[in-house]
């Protein structure tokens, strides 16, 4: 076999299909967050699926999402969290959270999720803590802000999901002038150096290209 972003992307949809399934709630989500012009940069389906049994794993019962976008990987943490927990999620965009509300509320899980919108820096201040588990998936550059508020209002045990830290491999570049690829790797030294955290990162290929995320918990 050749391995080239092609076959990476076909072997992903075939365990796709193998392991997550059709899921008309989520696929739903998908269409509806198309159909309103929202950019398809939500996680992949098996990254989805990594994210619902980790919160399981871990036993998380309050989760924080950084970033709603279309409401994707919400319905796949939601549904986690079981009937008694909560997720937050942050989202910049009126408009997507929207669309994100629908389509939470359509997957049956809307009564555990709470959507607040505005930016991060200024919404995260205002939240109570006690999260164990926060997935980071917006703004690139912000993202050493995120991990400082995702250390403040964890403890210890909380984990912490950063997204898209593989970038194509640009995360190399030291004298990269992508702001996405200089605040990738601002966060992914600050999980290296920062006491607070205990991180490790994975490179993934498959129907989203070359990329990653890390995976770190607040000591
Ligand atoms: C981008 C953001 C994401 O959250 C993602 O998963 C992929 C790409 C981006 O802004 O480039
Ligand atoms: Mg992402």
């Amino acid at each position: 076999m050749d391995s080239t972003p092609a076959a990476w992307s076909d072997a992903d949809v075939y365990l796709s299909d193998l392991l997550v399934g059709d899921d008309p709630d989520l696929e739903g989500a998908l269409a509806a967050q198309r159909d309103a012009g929202l950019p398809a940069i939500e996680v992949a389906p098996v990254s989805g699926k990594l994210l619902n049994l980790i919160a399981r794993i871990s036993g998380a019962r309050r989760v924080l999402e950084i970033g709603t976008l279309g409401g994707y990987s919400t319905i796949w943490l939601a549904r986690a969290v079981g009937r008694e927990g909560r997720v937050v999620t942050v989202e910049a965009e009126a408009d997507n959270a929207a669309v994100a509300r629908a389509s939470i509320d359509a997957a049956g899980v809307g009564d555990r999720v709470d959507i607040r919108i505005g930016r991060g820096a200024d919404v995260l201040p205002t939240l109570v803590g006690g999260f164990d588990l926060v997935f980071i998936d917006a703004d690139k550059e912000s993202n050493t802000i995120y991990l400082d508020w995702a250390a403040k209002l964890g403890h210890p045990g909380t984990v912490i999901i950063l997204d898209n830290i593989g970038r194509e491999g640009e995360i190399v570049r030291d004298d990269s002038t992508d702001s996405k690829v200089v605040g990738t790797r601002d966060g992914l030294r600050m999980l290296g150096e920062d006491p607070r955290f205990d991180a490790t990162a994975l490179q993934t290929v498959g129907v989203k290209g070359w990329d990653g995320f890390a995976l770190a918990v607040v000591v």
